[in-house]
This record gives C-alpha cells, structure tokens and sequence, in this order.
C-alpha cells in the first residue's frame, strides 16, 4: 500500500520506517528543509537503537522517501498520517498548530478521497477540528472529496521505539466509518497475525486512550516516588515495598520504578494537557494535580539531598553528574531531571562535571558554553576533581562502578543516586555514602 506520513519526528519516522519494512511505498513530509536533506542523505537526526539501519536499508530499497513537498505527500497515498509535534502551550493545553497546519495544506492539494490518520497525542476532540479544517479547505477551493479523520494514537517508548513499533500490545482506530476501518486492518495486517491486537472504537474514546494510558503510567510512578518519601522518612527501604507490592499482579512490576521523578517528552506534557482538557469540561482532576505537583516536587528531590548534605553550602563544590538523557538509550533531553538537578546546582553556585553515553551534544546544544559546565568524555572523567557523584539516568554503563577508585576520587566520597542503582551495602563497604531515594541513607 502507499502511505505518506506527515512529521519525521519521534513517532513519524519510526513509524515511516516500520510500515516501509514490511513492504509499503512510504513518502514521508516535513518542513524542515536541513532534516529532510539529512535523512535523504541518511543521517537519522535522533538517537534510536536500530533505527538508522532500518531507515537506510528501505531508502535503498525505494520504499521509503523524504520530502519537502507537501503536494507530493498529499498526491502520494490516500492513506496520510499526522505525526507533527503537538507541544504544550503555556497553560499546558496541546499547541495544535502544526497538526492544523498539515490539516489545511491537504485540504488545499487533495484531489480524491483521503483518509486522515491521527498519530499524534492530541487532545479529544481534535478530530472534529482537524476535519472541520479540511472541510473549510476544501470549500475555499469550490470542490468536494471524501474525506475521514481516524484517531490511531502510538504508545512507542523513546530507545524502544522500533521494537514498539514493530510489535505494538495493542492497535488503536479510532472510527465511525467501516471503510476507514477495513483500510486500516489492511494496513496493519502484517502486525496482527498472531492474535488480534485491533482495539476498534470510536474517535473521542480513541483520542482519551492515548492520555489515559501515559496519565495511568504517570500515576504509577508518582504514587511510587510519595511512597519512597514516606519510607525515607519512616526508616523502610522502598525498594523492599517494591518488590513486596509488584508481585501481586494486580499491581505489577512495570513502572513502580521511583526515581528523580519521570521526564521526557510525553508524560509532564501529556499529564498538563489531560488537566486542562479536564478543566475546560468543568471537572476538577483531583488525581491528575496531585500526579503532576509530586513529579514537580520529586524533579528537585536529589538537589534538596545535595544541598542538606553541605548544609546548603554548594558554592565552589563541583558535583559529578552521571547522565543527562531523561531515560537510558535516547539523546532526549526534553523535561530531563538531569536539568532541574544543573539549573539548582548552578543556582547554588556549583560546577557541573557531566558525562552521558550518547546526550553531550544535546547538553551542549541546550546550554552553550558556560563555565560550570564541563562535558566530559567518560564516567571516570565526570569524577576527576570532583566533590561528590550524582546519578540521574540508570544508562548500564554506571551499573557496576569500580567503588575503590570513586572512594579514592570523590573528595566528600558520597553518592547520590536518583535512580538506586546499587544495593546501600556495596559503596558503604568501600567506605563511600550514599544517599538514594526512599531508603535509609548511609553518610
Ligand atoms: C512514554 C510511554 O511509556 C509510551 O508508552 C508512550 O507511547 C510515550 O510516552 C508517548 O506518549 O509517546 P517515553 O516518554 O518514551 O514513553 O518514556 P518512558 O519509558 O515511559 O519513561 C518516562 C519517564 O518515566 C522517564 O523519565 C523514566 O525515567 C520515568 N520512569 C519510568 C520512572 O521514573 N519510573 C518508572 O518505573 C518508569
């Protein structure tokens, strides 16, 4: 089948790449001229394991092209998806315009029947407008065609994001109309041979699915970081309640994970956005404030560590800073606690000696050259000279640390670990403190 994909972001090129691999003619859009120049040179312009491979072996193979041209994109496939950007506005409402943007640019090219297919995370309703665009469009031109908007929302997680979508749980689509909906199973047949994982519904259900889900797994981890509070504070190790609750399978393992407090692309935006629509329908969204002011609070919970240790003295310390990446196997530096941790630092007047496997770039493209910033090149380079180690993101690199060369190293020969990566008893035995979240600290 031809498709066309609007977006070479995140969720556009991977899914671009993916519906190439199994054998579809993909035309995929954007209006950033450097990115698609890139890509059609095959610079991939993010850091997705496997991504890169997949994208140049279905460009050599003419599956999978890049273009500028919009009215190329529209002319290409009857099947087109929206995979633009939908950024939070100030008051943390989804930021349309991009998505309103491609809405209007096909209305204004299309000559036959087009089937518009939503990936982007927007709020519910945005279907609705998306086609009330189109429809507008198409009268200014004098002509009519056919035309469906389908909500078919992604849930691929950053340096998983192939895999997802190579082998999603479940396959949204969103839609009244059975033509859409046969079109689609066409589509993704190759996806859903071993059971059925076509969830059908309605576009407005389709649309709160995508939010409900990231709100859910954002609930999860904000419950689990107030818990590690109240167990730092009551002398219990939450690590233990982890374990102890995630084997009830009601419960589960996944993503009871407490930490520096979740970051990233989707979660704080998605999680703003879902209050706002709330709050537009009159409802007052208990759970999701609350879900939303703990993650704000635990963002600064390794600084307050930090700073209680030196007693609110940080001036002229410099902190090793071990990950900047929001999460391990991604250069996505987007509502990164690893930011929230620096800017505090430097508000106290510290350096920074950070080191990231694969986001130096990224912190250098953020904050420029300043100096109580040092990127360096290696773990070991983050710790030379400094005061005390802090990690932020649990990249496998830092899981077995050589304890007797950081004992040796760090001047105050204290850890603080935002993501409890070690068991309290292994740096203490070489003499080092370490402070982690929601258990006993050791100084
Ligand atoms: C998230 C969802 O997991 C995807 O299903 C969804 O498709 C995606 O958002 C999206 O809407 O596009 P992503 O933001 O890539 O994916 O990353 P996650 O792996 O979900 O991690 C989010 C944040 O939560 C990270 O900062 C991570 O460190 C944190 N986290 C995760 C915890 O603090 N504890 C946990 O137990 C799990």
């Amino acid at each position: 089948m031809k498709v066309t994909v609007f977006g070479t972001g995140y969720v556009g090129l991977v899914q671009g790449a993916v519906l190439a691999d199994i054998g579809h003619q993909v035309l995929c859009v954007d209006v950033d001229e450097s990115k698609v120049a890139a890509l059609q040179a095959g610079r991939i312009p993010i850091h997705e394991p496997g991504l890169d491979t997949l994208v140049i072996h279905n460009q050599r193979l003419g599956r999978l092209q890049f273009t500028t041209n919009a009215a190329d994109g529209v002319a290409h496939s009857e099947l087109i998806f929206l995979a633009v950007g939908t950024p939070p506005d100030e008051d943390g409402s989804a930021d349309l315009q991009y998505v309103l943007a491609v809405a209007k640019t096909i209305a204004q090219h299309m000559n036959g029947p087009r089937i518009v297919i939503n990936k982007s995370t927007v709020p519910v309703g945005t279907a609705d407008t998306v086609a009330a665009v189109m429809a507008q469009g198409l009268a200014e031109r004098g002509v009519q065609h056919r035309f469906d908007v389908v909500s078919n929302p992604e849930f691929l997680k950053e340096g998983a994001a192939v895999a997802d979508c190579q082998r999603p749980d479940r396959i949204i689509i969103g839609t009244d109309n059975p033509a859409s909906e046969a079109k689609l199973r066409e589509l993704y047949a190759p996806f859903n041979r071993n059971h059925d994982k076509i969830v059908v519904m309605d576009v407005k259900s389709a649309e709160l699915t995508k939010y409900a889900a990231n709100a859910m797994l954002a609930t999860k981890i904000s419950f689990m970081n107030e818990i590690a509070n109240l167990a730092e504070r009551l002398g219990a190790d939450v690590e233990a309640v982890r374990r102890g609750i995630g084997s009830d399978p009601r419960i589960g393992y996944h993503f009871i994970y407490p930490g520096a407090g979740y970051g990233g692309s989707c979660f704080p935006k998605d999680v703003k956005a879902l209050i706002h629509t709330a709050k537009q329908v009159d409802f007052e969204p208990l759970l999701l404030n609350a879900v939303e002011e703990r993650n704000q609070a635990q963002r600064n919970v390794l600084f307050e560590r930090i700073s209680a240790f030196y007693q609110g003295k940080l001036r002229g310390k410099t902190v090793a800073v071990w990950g900047l990446a929001f999460k391990p196997n991604t250069d996505d530096m987007r509502e990164a606690p690893s930011r929230n941790l620096m800017e505090a630092l430097w508000a106290a007047g510290a350096t920074v000696q950070a080191y990231d496997p694969v986001a130096m770039q990224e912190a250098q493209r953020i904050y420029g050259e300043r100096p109580d910033l040092k990127l360096v090149e290696s773990p070991l380079a983050a710790v030379q000279g400094a005061e005390c180690l802090a990690i932020v993101t649990e990249w496998q690199i830092f899981r077995a640390p050589d304890f007797e060369l950081l004992a040796q190293t760090l001047s105050d020969r204290v850890i603080f670990d935002g993501r409890n990566l070690f068991d309290p008893a292994l740096p203490a035995s070489h003499g080092l403190g370490y402070v982690s979240i929601g258990r006993p600290a050791i100084e």
